[in-house]
């Protein structure tokens, strides 16, 4: 695929300071990207407006790292698909293996917000990747195309036409241990042909990002894989030149 997307998963680091300085600087260097590269920012809930502000007349679209599953009513403290959609997020991370091990979401969950962010318009970024236990039991494929089932066995094939995939290896997340390209394909590769034996067509045109301590450095390698789609990027999204030296990266 042509089309490479550089998502910032900011996670919880955020101030109304450091979110202007950032976007401010993420403006001014997008604009000399290719068009083949689509630059997301993934802000804390409470800086979005202020981040859809800043981002009104640039080619940077917006994201949001957590949604409800319900639609409204009394659910004190969610946020529902339908607000992030007010503010004009057009990207929501689920099943984010910070949300999968620290606050409970299993696979049911993670459908259930999949769907919400379908049904309001958005398109999921769904998060699937193996431990490190996972990893050396030889059970990376299993336990990925498994993340991946629950969400077509729950909403079929076709929801994933309207979907981006992040696979990020768990042992690889804030750990500055990156997979390495040929690990990364090799999933990326194992995901699509599991999607394709249920319909080559979504599988073809998915995007397939890859995370995990991307950097300037590891981004050019990985990007030049068949199967990897772009990024979706942590710790380097925080700082404008890493996040933006990775954009280049997946410029063609
Ligand atoms: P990292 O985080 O780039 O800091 O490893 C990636 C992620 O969790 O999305």
């Amino acid at each position: 695929m042509s089309t490479m997307m550089v998502a910032g998963n900011w996670k919880m680091n955020a101030s109304t300071a450091t979110t202007a300085d950032l976007i401010d600087s993420l403006v001014a260097g997008a604009g000399q990207l290719s068009a083949n590269v689509e630059m997301v920012v993934f802000p804390p809930l409470p800086y979005l407006a202020q981040a859809q502000q800043l981002l009104q007349h640039a080619n940077i679209a917006l994201g949001a790292q957590n949604v409800s599953d319900k639609a409204q009513g009394a659910y004190t403290g969610e946020v529902s698909a339908a607000m992030l959609k007010d503010f004009g997020v057009r990207y929501v991370l689920v099943g984010h293996s910070e949300r999968r091990s620290l606050y409970g979401e299993n696979d049911t969950l993670v459908a259930a917000k999949f769907q919400a962010v379908q049904a309001a318009g958005m398109v999921p970024v769904l998060c699937i990747g193996e431990t490190l236990a996972q990893r050396e039991q030889g059970a990376t494929l299993s336990v990925v195309n498994g993340q991946v089932q629950a969400v077509i066995d729950a909403l079929g094939v076709d929801a994933l036409a309207a979907a981006v995939l992040a696979y990020e290896p768990v042992w690889a997340i804030g750990t500055g241990l990156t997979a390495s390209p040929e690990q990364a394909q090799a999933v990326h590769q194992a995901i699509r042909a599991h999607v394709a034996a249920q319909n080559a067509v979504v599988a073809e045109g998915m995007q397939i990002l890859y995370g995990g301590s991307v950097s300037g450095a590891t981004a050019p390698e990985l990007f030049a894989q068949a199967d990897i789609d772009g990024g979706l990027v942590g710790g380097a999204s925080l700082d404008a030149q890493s996040f933006l030296a990775i954009g280049q990266a997946a410029q063609s």
